[in-house]
């Protein structure tokens, strides 16, 4: 690696474009799928770097940033950061980035998808097709609830909360949330939503309830055995935010015991790790962190932390760089 230029570790394969970017302002290294998975791989390889555009799959602790010596900037390819420690980053003078806004229509479209799939049972069905079991037209084949007319509890109504609104929205469901304080008020009528500011009372309202909030030691484990006793029978979690956000065991549990429908799942506690009680748990729909995966959002997502990287290495005042964290 030269010296006169700076050097830029990209812990997974990336869209082209992004990549090609980069080079034009540094040494590129991109690690394989996976490889950085594991504290101690980004331990070893760290010093060597001055900025990281790592995965929300890399733990980048205390350990890691204090590993950095030469690191400037840390840029999440996602909106969520909790896998960074802003904190230890802001005392070690290590700016952190993420890439809010570029994968919010994406993650919108998929929790609308998630919740057709989870409440038509999409896999359920389509397993059977594939498993030779279709035998012709049955009146009473795969029934499920449908969605007009429901009512749809979200929790954390940011950007991704209010996309996935908009769209239930506009399948006739009607829109309750909780959040730290309430929207806009131009907001709310144009969602036509009521805010609840106790969680468990809305929780008792919700026919859906859809998890969009970031996973912070407060919404750790929100969705508990308690809280799924208060969901009615018929009710329908999505969870698309973080796996920590639910006590999945408590979860796996409610599922197999029936307190609650269905659920929908896009994240784990413990990816790639699945709790072995929820593959084995009926009505639940599970798929691989996928939500913002399309291809115009994971080349935004890059290209958003790509430029703060740049607009780091390249002494910009953090005024002019949007997308940098920090804890308050
Ligand atoms: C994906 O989960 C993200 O936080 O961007």
């Amino acid at each position: 690696m030269s010296d006169s230029k700076h050097n830029i570790l990209v812990t997974e394969p990336i869209p082209e474009e992004v990549l090609s970017y980069l080079k034009g302002f540094g040494n590129v290294t991109v690690g394989e799928a996976g490889e950085y998975q594991h504290v101690d791989q980004l331990i070893a390889d760290i010093p060597k770097f001055d900025a990281l555009l790592c995965m929300l799959s890399n733990p980048v602790n205390e350990q890691v940033l204090k590993a950095g010596s030469k690191l400037k900037v840390v840029a999440n390819f996602a909106v969520g950061y909790n896998n960074i420690d802003v904190e230890a980053a802001q005392k070690l003078s290590i700016k952190v980035a993420n890439t809010p806004d570029v994968l919010t229509e994406a993650c919108g479209d998929f929790a609308m998808g998630l919740l057709l799939a989870t409440t038509r049972h999409f896999y359920a069905a389509e397993k059977y097709l594939r498993d030779g079991k279709f035998n012709g037209w049955e009146p009473m084949g795969f029934l499920g609830p449908e969605l007009r007319g429901r009512t749809l509890g979200i929790v954390g109504m940011g950007r991704i909360g209010q996309a996935f609104a908009r769209r239930a929205k506009a399948f006739g469901m009607e829109i309750i949330y909780h959040n730290r304080s309430s929207i806009e008020p131009e907001l709310e009528k144009e969602l036509e939503a009521s805010y609840f500011d106790d969680l468990e009372a809305m929780v008792q309202k919700a026919d859906v309830l859809s998890l969009n909030c970031p996973l912070t030691p407060q919404t750790h484990h929100l969705v508990d055995e308690r809280l799924l006793n208060l969901m009615p029978k018929h009710a329908v979690l999505i969870n698309i935010s973080r796996g920590p956000v639910v006590d999945e065991a408590a979860l796996a549990k409610a599922l197999h015991n029936r307190t609650i429908y269905a659920a929908g799942l896009d994240v784990f506690e413990e990816e790639p790790k699945v709790h072995p009680e929820l593959l084995s748990a009926p009505n639940c729909t599970m798929l691989p962190h996928i939500a913002s995966a399309t291809f115009e959002t994971r080349e935004a997502i890059g290209m958003l932390a790509a430029k703060a990287i740049v607009q780091v290495l390249q002494g910009e005042s953090e005024q002019n760089i949007p997308n940098l964290v920090s804890v308050s």
